[in-house]
């Protein structure tokens, strides 16, 4: 009923409110009306065990650019999709694992010539999107000076401050974001489960950031929410700087190969698109400088920004750049990202690209299936970049591109009653997407267990995921061939 309702309002009335405004867009009135019908987010994880995710009939059936881009923004943190911790009841949770992309933020690239969008960095809990624990957030992250960050993370400040945002600068909406988060875990994991004892050690959590202070700051805000006025003591944030997290296991010249192939491939598609290159002429126009210098920009992460923010598009005094463009070139992106799963050869970058991160993850459960009481809660905090490789090498092609303050979480389990049996569980933005993987795709029709087997995750990631690339380990199929 609400799904249907959101498709009758989807389809005719953002285009109809575009016509009439011109350059005002309202992203979020849509997806308002599911999140306000639904009730109060809160309400809605633990007890609703039903499948609230939307339903694939029941979607809008041709790609709607505007709908994507509003799930992109995740500006309502639509924390209603949660299955993070459900279990059969004799389970017990061992350990989870936190792969989260940084929250909404101020654009990276400019669009020449024009005004940059007027948003303020400053956090101000007065201010929409808020959160109950905004202030206090603020005032422990300007106490931290016993926190460890390593190398430059040190450096980095721990929210964002800028009245005019600078480039790549989390925005408060990113904050609330993973404060959110946070706390949609803490109410699982820590509250259900018990995952981490009272006083819990520094040695029982691992982090690891890359070195952008969105990322950082990210991380810290899931973290704050998810253990409310840690210990700064006991936090140790690791310096990561790879976005792919490959850490000691950078060299692979086949994933260097298989990148470019997939670059390639991009271009090409590009090129073939010419409703796609009218309109970067167009909007160079309205701009006033050469379509290359435009397209080099990369418009549409500005523009993608204005949407968010639900800010009007860059005007000059040849006109303005306009929803349609937008769509345009949103729709591309869209099925550039179909293109890509059909061609294969980003998988191949991704399997490459995401071992390393992989092989961490399932040693971390070996050790704790084993056992050891370290490291029972870790968080990765990154980018796009990191998580969409690891969703396409683990098979999940139906999953969307990683939105703003994404979240991909490895549980561990076993039954206590029969010690050596450990399991899996997978869940992306709070869906459980266990058996959309490759390696469990099968195993819930073939046998009667209800979890994944740990094992087979492990011959994943050390075996099988090499080979469509006819190797048996990473060092081959990084040296196979020369390039
Ligand atoms: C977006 O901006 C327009 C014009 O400023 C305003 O009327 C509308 O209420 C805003 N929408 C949301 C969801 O904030
Ligand atoms: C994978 O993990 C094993 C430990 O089980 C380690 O010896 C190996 O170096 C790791 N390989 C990579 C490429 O990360
Ligand atoms: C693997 O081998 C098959 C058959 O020899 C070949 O067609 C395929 O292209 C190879 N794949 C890669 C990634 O090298």
């Amino acid at each position: 009923m609400l799904l249907v309702l959101f498709i009758i309002v989807s389809r005719w009335l953002p285009v109809s409110m575009q016509l009439k405004t011109g350059t005002h867009i309202h992203p979020e009135f849509a997806v308002h009306l599911i999140a306000g019908a639904q009730g109060r987010e809160d309400d809605l994880n633990a007890k609703n065990r039903k499948r609230i995710m939307p339903n694939p009939l029941t979607e809008p059936p041709a790609i709607d650019p505007l709908y994507e881009a509003s799930l992109y923004c995740n500006t309502l943190g639509i924390t209603v999709r949660s299955m993070e911790g459900h279990a059969p009841h004799n389970m017990k949770l061992l350990s989870v694992q936190v792969l989260i992309r940084h929250g909404d933020r101020y654009p990276l690239y400019a669009i020449p010539k024009t005004k940059r969008p007027d948003i303020d960095c400053v956090l101000e809990p007065s201010r929409k999107p808020s959160h109950p624990r905004l202030t206090d957030f603020i005032s422990h992250m300007s106490r931290g000076a016993e926190g460890q960050m390593d190398g430059i993370l040190n450096g980095l400040p721990r929210f964002p401050s800028h009245s005019f945002c600078e480039m790549g600068e989390l925005t408060q909406t990113g904050v609330v974001q993973h404060l959110r988060n946070g706390q949609l875990l803490r109410d699982i994991y820590i509250k259900k489960h018990k995952l981490l004892p009272k006083d819990w050690t520094a040695k029982q959590l691992y982090l690891e950031s890359t070195g952008k202070s969105r990322t950082l700051q990210s991380g810290l805000a899931l973290l704050y929410s998810f253990l409310p006025e840690f210990d700064w003591r006991k936090i140790n944030f690791k310096h990561q700087w790879s976005t792919i997290f490959c850490s000691g296991h950078c060299d692979c010249p086949m994933r260097n190969h298989f990148l470019e192939e997939e670059q390639r491939r991009q271009y090409s598609f590009r090129v073939k698109n010419i409703n796609l290159e009218k309109t970067y002429i167009s909007m160079a126009k309205v701009v006033g400088v050469p379509t290359r210098q435009l397209r080099a920009s990369n418009p549409i992460d500005s523009l993608l920004c204005h949407f968010c923010h639900n800010v009007s598009f860059p005007c000059t005094k040849n006109g303005c750049i306009d929803i349609e463009h937008f769509k345009v070139i949103k729709s591309h992106q869209i099925e550039d990202e179909k293109e890509r799963h059909e061609k294969q050869l980003y998988v191949k970058y991704a399997k490459l690209a995401t071992h390393p991160l992989l092989n961490q993850t399932v040693n971390r459960m070996y050790r704790i299936a084993q056992g050891k009481k370290e490291e029972i809660f870790a968080l990765y905090s990154a980018h796009d970049v990191t998580l969409s490789p690891v969703l396409s090498s683990m098979g999940l092609t139906e999953a969307r591109f990683p939105r703003f303050a994404a979240r991909l979480v490895f549980e561990l389990w076993h039954n206590p009653e029969k010690k050596k049996e450990h399991y899996v569980r997978i869940l992306y933005n709070g869906e459980d997407v266990t058996f959309q993987t490759s390696f469990c795709r099968d195993h819930e029709r073939r046998s009667n267990q209800p979890l994944c087997p740990l094992d087979k995750f492990a011959n994943f990631v050390q075996k099988e995921m090499f080979l469509a690339l006819n190797s048996t380990s990473y060092y081959d199929a990084c040296h196979q061939r020369s390039v």
